[in-house]
């Protein structure tokens, strides 16, 4: 009964919904904005109609917000917020602990010549946390509360100047802090390579340790950053089910599929990158075949995605178009098509083909 239901909604409704993300979705839909959206009217309209949630690309980070021991760069984050609020889009904060040393200031580690104890680093944490979470009190309404804490390949955290000096308590104090400096903030653990088989195991060892602890964590971001044909349909399914079954909601935060494969620039301690900074295959267009197969492993995502709406809480995409894609300058300049939209704000196949996923009853 419930599924005619559906069905005959939907086919109410596809014509009207069939060219916006946001009405098509059973989850929010987000994206990561460049820091400068509220610059760039031409970008208003495309968002707009796509994106219900905007996370700040750059400018909430802490080495953009408090780049020395209290010296604070508010303005960014101030002047976002703001716009978000003037379009009525909600604002995910991203991130309160970079758990990473190449992303957290230097200043957060030292305690003049030595190594910050564990009280003056959680003593810092706090303070940041109380001024981020504070001043945005209510108009922010979610957050990244930590990213990137676990270790790759294999072994539990990352080795940082966080675990180094307090373990993994650190991880439990940032949520509690931040969920008393605003107690009806949606509060998210994010990683990326976290639905993988290895690094999963890792995840759900330490949200059951923070459940132990009894630290306020809502969810759990998969950062999505995937690759062409490499996309970990079953590793993330098995994810989305082990999430639910420890009653988490997923958000997917920063979503694309970079055409051009990246995974050997990591490989064999780093020893292909001067090989790699040379590959730009797509420096004047990207082929119709190459688009065509994203399009295809897009809707293919999405299908599974739809599987889970009740765990999947939102869908973000990391950048608006191509164009302001991060891949085309991370971990080397190319130019690259990861999105929905091509660089003139247009739909490309990836998103006709994800609109059709999410419109057409009889895939359900
Ligand atoms: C990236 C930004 O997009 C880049 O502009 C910046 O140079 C580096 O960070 N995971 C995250 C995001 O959580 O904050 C990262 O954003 C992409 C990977």
């Amino acid at each position: 009964m419930l599924r005619t239901f559906t069905c005959l909604f939907f086919a109410a409704t596809a014509t009207f919904a069939a060219d916006s993300l946001r009405q098509a979705t059973p989850w929010a839909s987000g994206v990561g904005l460049s820091d400068r959206i509220a610059d760039h009217p031409e970008d208003w309209p495309l968002l707009m109609k796509h994106f219900a949630y905007v996370t700040p690309e750059n400018c909430m980070k802490p080495a953009a917000t408090q780049p020395s021991a209290g010296v604070w760069r508010l303005e960014g984050p101030d002047r976002f917020v703001e716009f978000a609020r003037s379009k009525d889009l909600k604002v995910v904060g991203h991130c309160l602990v970079w758990a990473k040393d190449d992303r957290t200031p230097a200043w957060f580690y030292q305690d003049g010549a030595k190594p910050a104890s564990k009280e003056v680093l959680l003593a810092r944490m706090k303070e940041h946390i109380d001024k981020m979470v504070g001043r945005y009190r209510g108009r922010i309404a979610t957050w990244d509360v930590v990213n990137e804490a676990l270790a790759d390949g294999g072994g539990y955290l990352r080795d940082s100047g966080w675990t180094r000096a307090c373990g993994e308590e650190f991880i439990a104090k940032a949520f509690e802090y931040a969920h008393a400096a605003d107690p009806d903030a949606l509060l998210i653990y994010n990683d990326y390579n976290n639905e993988l088989d290895g690094k999963r195991e890792q995840m759900l060892k330490l949200l059951a340790s923070l459940r132990a602890r009894g630290a306020p964590v809502h969810a759990v971001g998969l950062q999505g950053h995937y690759e062409i044909d490499r996309i970990p349909y079953e590793a993330l399914e098995k994810t989305l089910i082990a999430l639910r079954e420890a009653k988490l909601k997923v958000v997917v935060s920063e979503l694309d599929i970079d055409v051009i494969p990246r995974g050997r620039w990591w490989a064999d301690n780093g020893s292909h990158h001067e090989e790699m900074s040379k590959i730009n295959p797509y420096a004047n267009g990207c082929p119709p075949e190459i688009l065509a197969r994203q399009a295809e492993q897009y809707a293919k995502l999405f299908k599974l995605f739809q599987k889970y709406p009740d765990v999947i809480a939102r869908v973000s995409f990391w950048n608006l178009h191509d164009g302001q894609s991060w891949l085309n300058k991370f971990p080397w300049q190319r130019v690259n098509y990861p999105l929905l939209f091509d660089r003139q704000g247009q739909p490309k196949p990836a998103f006709t083909a994800v609109m059709k996923e999410l419109t057409t009853p009889t895939s359900k």
